[in-house]
């Protein structure tokens, strides 16, 4: 059952996150409980779920997902660490993330800016020693420079960016979906591709694997939106209504919650057709997941 993959897949993600910091670095206590309270608050692990179950999907082994925990772990710690500063007053200012204040009502907002700062820095660390378990480095020099690419300017910070910039009665569609897409859908895909590189995935499956990502980040962002309208705080863990209080254009602002529904349903299709075109030796893992994510309430 798909249920119980996703369990056992974030176990072990996070038997890997667990290690990822080491013990003996010395790190000011305040600085490591502010990093593992955001890490330990109960995330969903989707990210590094797919980026495992990326790796499985190129050749339908399970043991490509070991080769692909170091890539599954930095994109958790990227996540984590856009999530903390997603949050701030400067941003969007909401006090419940995961089921619990957000970082920076509990360490303050220097701490929590400093735990992102940490967390995304040490991505690069674990992506640099995936080498050490077993993936070609070339491989792993073309996962760095993507993290940065997809993380950075070409994605998520400058999706953050425009989410920020963006006003209400100016954004139309188009703008709209391109800040969705990179915000959100640029890190996911990223997870998918590297996912691809520690499998040794050739290239039309790498771009399979990425489109597969994009449609499904776009999807996701989308039904946050909803969610954020519809949701229920205590499942979300985090505050709803807080596009509403920011003034933000949202997908249910722009369309109506049903438009929104049927072009999350349409990603989805296109999604798994994605991967099911591919080359891929087993897609349907990836393909349940979107199927799974359709209907999600948290
Ligand atoms: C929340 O991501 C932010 C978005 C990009 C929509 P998740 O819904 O994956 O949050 P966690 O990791 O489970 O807390
Ligand atoms: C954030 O989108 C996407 C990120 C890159 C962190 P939102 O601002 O809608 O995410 P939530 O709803 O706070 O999780
Ligand atoms: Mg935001
Ligand atoms: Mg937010
Ligand atoms: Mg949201």
């Amino acid at each position: 059952m798909i249920e119980d993959y996703l369990r056992r897949m974030r176990e072990r993600v996070e038997e890997a996150l667990a290690r990822a910091v080491p013990a003996d670095w010395p790190v000011p206590e305040r600085l490591r409980e502010a990093v593992e309270y955001s890490l330990w608050a109960g995330g969903k692990r989707l990210r590094p779920i797919l980026c495992l179950a990326a790796a499985e999907s190129v050749r339908g082994e399970a043991s490509a997902a070991e080769r692909a925990l170091p890539f599954a772990v930095a994109v958790e710690l990227v996540h984590t660490y856009s999530l903390i500063h997603d949050d701030l007053p400067a941003m969007d200012n909401d006090d419940f993330r995961r089921g619990k204040p957000t970082n920076h009502r509990v360490f303050g907002e220097a701490m929590a800016i400093l735990a992102g700062d940490a967390l995304l820095t040490h991505a690069f660390y674990v992506v640099a020693r995936a080498a050490e378990a077993g993936v070609p480095a070339e491989r792993v020099l073309r996962v760095s420079g993507e993290l940065a690419r997809l993380a950075g300017f070409a994605g998520m910070v400058s999706g953050q960016a425009e989410d920020i910039l963006e006003e209400r009665g100016v954004t139309g569609p188009e703008d709209l979906e391109r800040i969705h897409a990179r915000k959100t859908g640029a890190l996911i895909a990223f997870a998918l591709r590297a996912g691809g590189h520690a499998a040794g995935a050739g290239e039309a499956q790498l771009d399979a694997l990425e489109l597969y990502g994009r449609k499904l980040g776009l999807a996701y962002q989308i039904q946050d939106d909803i969610l954020d309208v519809l949701g229920s705080e205590e499942r979300l863990g985090k505050s709803t209504g807080s596009d509403a209080r920011g003034q933000k254009v949202t997908y249910p602002y722009l369309f109506g919650l049903e438009e929104s529904r049927r072009r999350l349903r349409l990603l989805t299709e296109e999604a798994k057709a994605a991967v099911r075109g591919a080359g891929l030796a087993a897609p349907d893992r990836l393909a349940e997941i979107a199927d799974l994510l359709v209907s999600r309430d948290h």
